[in-house]
């Protein structure tokens, strides 16, 4: 879709280790950007985040992490709406009710489920295989049009489409018909020590990602050692999958254009290549990490953004989820 303008948008992150480069690239920089002309609606998935195991003795600092972290990047609490979903009990009550008309079968198809139901094996709950319905509530309760996501969402995001459809045509035209917004080129950055992976916290390497609060001499080295084809060439339709990743990362962070890079680059060793990389990279993130560190520091000014979040969000929150009740044949 177009860059959404005037719209509805609503988006979650989950608090669970550190935000990286992925994720900047992919979803949080358009989060930024969607704060100047749209209504945003940005959401901590603190419900989503314990369908894997997580220690409950630190989650309090995860979700504060995840703050710091959002209003970092340069989320601003004039401009947006940020809080945490479980602050928010609409969620839990409007995804029970949505569940009732999702077919288990369409929540097979999640590859998300079906990636983490491998690594956990016996282990994996309900609560994991009904993700996907918890996260069309999160959308769905805002009458959000546009999801700004990477692409690992997009199924996730179709599926909450038809939900609401289902529920429209069965008992009232209550939802607003969602859509993914993916960002061109960098919908899907790759890990720097498997390009047939895409970069992610979870990885046990931690060579594989760079986090957005790593000290500088940290991202060059993790940018140095990423893998590479045999051949040094630059182009990001002929390269091999690991130096067009490289590329792309360059692209998303210089703002460069695919023509400029290729040209500058054209004959040079991967060395050098690496070194710009990391240059590029590390201005970028630097500001970033600096501004982490003085929020932070602050718990309770985040406790406060969290506190003034949860009650603009209940205030559109309540009232959708009591029109699906109502169209449900409830009592309200
Ligand atoms: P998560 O960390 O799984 O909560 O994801 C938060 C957001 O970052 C979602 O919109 C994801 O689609 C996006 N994202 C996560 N990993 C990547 C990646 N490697 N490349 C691009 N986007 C990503
Ligand atoms: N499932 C998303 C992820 O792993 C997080 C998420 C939860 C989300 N609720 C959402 C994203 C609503 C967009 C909209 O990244």
């Amino acid at each position: 879709m177009d860059t959404p303008s005037g719209k509805t948008v609503l988006s979650g992150i989950q608090p669970s280790g550190s935000l990286h480069l992925g994720n900047y690239l992919g979803a949080l920089k358009q989060w930024v950007e969607l704060q100047e002309s749209n209504t945003v609606y940005y959401c901590i998935v603190d419900l989503h985040a314990i369908t894997v195991p997580y220690e409950p003795t630190e989650y309090q600092s995860r979700v504060l992490d995840a703050t710091a972290g959002l209003l970092a990047v340069g989320i601003d609490p004039e401009r947006s709406t940020l809080f945490a979903q479980s602050q928010v009990p609409a969620h839990t009550e409007l995804n029970w009710l949505l569940s009732t008309t999702t077919p288990l079968g369409e929540l097979e198809r999640m590859t998300q489920f079906k990636d983490k139901q491998a690594k956990q094996r016996e282990k994996s709950s309900l609560g994991l295989f009904a993700y996907p319905v918890l996260q069309a509530a999160d959308i769905l309760l805002y009458q959000a049009h546009a999801v700004p996501v990477g692409e690992d969402q997009v199924q996730h995001i179709e599926l909450a489409r038809d939900i609401a459809k289902r529920f429209n045509n069965r008992y009232a035209k209550i939802f607003t018909l969602p859509e993914a917004y993916v960002p061109k080129g960098a919908a899907r950055i790759k890990s720097l020590t498997d390009p047939t992976k895409k970069m992610s916290k979870s990885d046990e390497s931690e060579k594989s990602y760079i986090a957005l609060m790593d000290e500088p001499e940290v991202i060059r080295k993790k940018i140095m050692s990423a893998v590479t084809e045999t051949e040094p060439v630059f182009s990001f339709t002929d390269s091999g999958p690991a130096v067009q990743n490289l590329l792309q990362i360059f692209a998303a962070v210089s703002g460069e254009t695919h023509e400029a890079i290729e040209k500058q680059f054209a004959g040079s060793a991967y060395k050098t290549f690496k070194e710009a990389l990391a240059d590029v990279v590390i201005a970028q993130l630097t500001p970033i990490r600096e501004r982490y560190q003085e929020l932070r520091a602050d718990e309770n000014k985040l406790k406060e953004v969290l506190a003034t979040g949860r009650e603009q969000a209940a205030a559109i929150a309540n009232p959708t989820l009591a029109a699906a009740k109502e169209a449900m044949g409830f009592l309200v």
